[in-house]
């Protein structure tokens, strides 16, 4: 398979700067930017407010051909990447601690895998692209050229993702972010189809103590050279 030298992955457990750290990297670049999570929050979105029960993996798989998702670019360096579902924004509601639990559960359906993953190499066939996620370095962009790995210390994680919270005024329980973020880290990694790991050709980077512009200036100095 040949390299493609205009796809830029980076994956990496939640809370670790993946989002902010994409979105600097495609703006200087020019890239679009691809936050595969916002569209598994959008299916867990969906199955939720159709009551469709997320264990029955049949009725799942039935209602995904009327889904059509929509990104948008982010409207600046520190806005999530809007989304339109079905041609509704849905941009405000898929950023609480419910929606991450389920898109994490939805994530393990492999016919949601399979749409969204398609869904994502179809973004990304023209390149210039920055993707991210938990695989796009493993099973969406295999072939891409430039693959990061972006870890944390998980306090460090959970303490970024609680200033995060605080800013957009929502009441935090700390002890509870800590916990969800530790069972999505499990659960995204333990699945058997397309589990968070680290591409073996993509550069580990530990974030812990580092500024986003220290990431970044690492990113781009690697895809530069
Ligand atoms: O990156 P995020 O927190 O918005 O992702 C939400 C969930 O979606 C995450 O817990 C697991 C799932 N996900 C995935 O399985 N594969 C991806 N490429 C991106 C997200």
């Amino acid at each position: 398979m040949p390299e493609k030298t205009n796809i830029i992955t980076l994956d990496g457990p939640s809370g670790v700067g993946k989002s902010t750290i994409s979105r600097r990297i495609a703006a200087q670049l020019g890239y679009t930017y691809l936050d595969t999570g916002a569209m598994y929050r959008a299916v867990g979105f969906y199955l939720k407010t159709q009551s469709v029960d997320i264990d029955n993996f049949e009725n799942v798989s039935a209602c995904l051909g009327d889904i059509t998702i929509r990104l948008l670019p982010a409207r600046d360096e520190i806005s999530d990447a809007g989304v339109i579902l079905n041609g509704r924004d849905i941009s405000d509601r898929i950023r609480t601690p419910e929606i991450s639990m389920l898109a994490s559960r939805v994530s393990t359906i492999p016919a949601v895998r399979m749409k969204l993953t398609e869904m994502q190499r179809q973004i990304g066939a023209e390149g210039r692209v920055v993707a991210e996620g938990r695989d796009t370095g493993t099973v969406v962009f295999p072939e891409a050229a430039h693959k990061f790995f972006l870890d944390a210390d998980i306090r460090e994680r959970a303490h970024r993702r609680i200033r995060q919270m605080r800013l957009t005024g929502a009441a935090v329980d700390e002890r509870e972010v800590f916990e969800m973020i530790q069972k999505r880290d499990r659960d995204d990694s333990e699945r058997s189809i397309a589990p968070l790991k680290k591409a073996e050709d993509a550069l580990l980077i530990d974030t812990t103590g580092l500024t986003i512009e220290e990431v970044c200036s690492e990113i781009l100095h690697n895809i530069e050279s």
